[in-house]
């Protein structure tokens, strides 16, 4: 197998650094692609995507950019010129998984993307595993390292958001702009990566409601604390009655939770499935080599023979009348008197049993920059 890889930053050296080790001769990086032919420093490498894209002696891609373009263009003509692809490139994944699976299939092509959802943690694997036999009902999870480090931070010392941040990204978990992280984009893309890999249920993630924690104050951990409560940001997918859910939202779960316990940079994702039950998955949800391992996985699934099935039909995102108990901290409570069920501080209510749809209409109305809602594990 010859591969072609593009990008070779965090998680391209990562790529390099395992297939190197593995001392495999079936196996090798013919050629790499860099932005610039200024950051050319080996032989294989080069700065012109053609010379990788329509090398007819390279037969898988491995993307690892990262951005929405040119990666989806460079992938696309992958797969048209035959070449099977594997992408960590999440945000692409979600967005364009329609055309490229279609794209796969009709050129006779693997697309693998393992290190999309959950990082070294072999999650997509299972779900494909679990569904041979199973039908999976939910998924749930801790699926952004660099969020649960700023939580569990703030939560074990008391310290605020922007102090947690810095730290977080002193150690290298968070980048220079965090938006993605801490507006819980990230996580919408794991989320319907997660969904449609567990039910078949492809969605447009632009439809999937997004809470981070942007806004998260110190008190509003102390208010879990104080009821025994852990704040955690959740994406989560249910696939009921035909229709799918899904969000992405703070959580005060239990204390006796599984996920609850699980701090530091983890992720932790669930899937509940008929005859498996719940099953939970725990380990690194980014970084080089525990990304890069989860890329060459994918590499060695394509070697062993695995095809791109054709894309199922997007589905609309519905709620299927859950509702839930949500936490409110606002400068503007009265906004929220109609749904008000208990008043837990000047600034802090809880509502009522109510479904996100009809809480959205409150947050309108309350215009409100600093609110921080989460939901209330039932
Ligand atoms: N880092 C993680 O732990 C992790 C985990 C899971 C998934 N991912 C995903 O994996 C992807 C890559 O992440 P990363 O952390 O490895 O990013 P990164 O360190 O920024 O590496 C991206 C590399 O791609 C190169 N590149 C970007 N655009 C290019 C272009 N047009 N032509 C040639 N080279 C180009 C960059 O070159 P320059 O150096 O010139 O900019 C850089 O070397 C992203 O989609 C990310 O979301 C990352």
């Amino acid at each position: 197998m010859k591969i072609g890889l593009l990008g070779c930053g965090v998680v391209g050296s990562g790529v390099l650094k395992i297939v190197d080790g593995m001392q495999d001769s079936s196996f090798a990086i013919a050629k790499i692609l860099v932005r610039t032919p200024a950051k050319i420093t080996e032989a294989c490498m080069t700065a012109d995507p053609d010379e990788i894209l329509n090398d007819a002696g390279i037969n898988v891609i491995v993307e690892c950019m990262g951005g929405l373009e040119p990666a989806r263009t460079y992938v696309l003509q992958a797969l048209q010129n035959g070449k099977s692809v594997v992408t960590s490139n999440k945000k692409m994944f979600a967005l364009y998984e329609q055309e490229l699976r279609t794209a796969a299939a009709e050129h006779g092509c693997a697309l693998r993307y393992e290190a999309c959802a959950g990082g070294g943690i072999p999650w997509i694997h299972e779900l494909e595993r679990i569904r041979r036999i199973d039908g999976i009902s939910s998924v749930r999870g801790i699926m952004n390292g660099t969020t649960n480090y700023i939580l569990s931070n703030m939560t074990a010392s008391g310290m605020q958001f922007e102090q947690a941040l810095a730290e977080a990204q002193a150690k290298g978990y968070a980048e220079a702009d965090p938006t993605d992280d801490i507006d819980g984009y990230d996580v919408r893309s794991k989320t319907a990566i997660s969904a449609m890999t567990a039910f078949g249920m492809p969605a447009d993630p632009g439809d999937i409601p997004v809470f981070g924690i942007r806004t998260v104050q110190a008190q509003d951990l102390a208010w879990g604390k104080a009821h025994n409560r852990i704040l955690k940001l959740i994406g989560r997918a249910e696939h009921t009655n035909g229709s799918l859910s899904a969000c992405v939202m703070p959580v005060f779960l239990k204390n006796t939770d599984i996920l609850a316990a699980v701090g530091s940079n983890l992720n932790a994702v669930e899937a509940v499935s008929d005859t498996l039950g719940p099953s939970m998955y725990i380990g690194q949800g980014a970084g080089s080599l525990p990304t890069a391992h989860a890329v060459v996985q994918d590499l060695l699934t394509i070697r062993d023979g695995c095809l791109c099935k054709e894309p199922e039909a997007r589905v609309p995102v519905s709620e299927s009348g859950r509702t839930a108990q949500y936490y409110v901290r606002t400068v503007n409570p009265h906004a929220f008197a109609d749904i008000t069920a208990e008043k837990a501080d000047t600034n802090i209510l809880l509502s009522r049993e109510i479904t996100l749809t009809e809480l959205c209409t409150y947050i309108e109305k309350a215009s409100d920059s600093s609110l921080f809602i989460a939901e209330v594990e039932k």
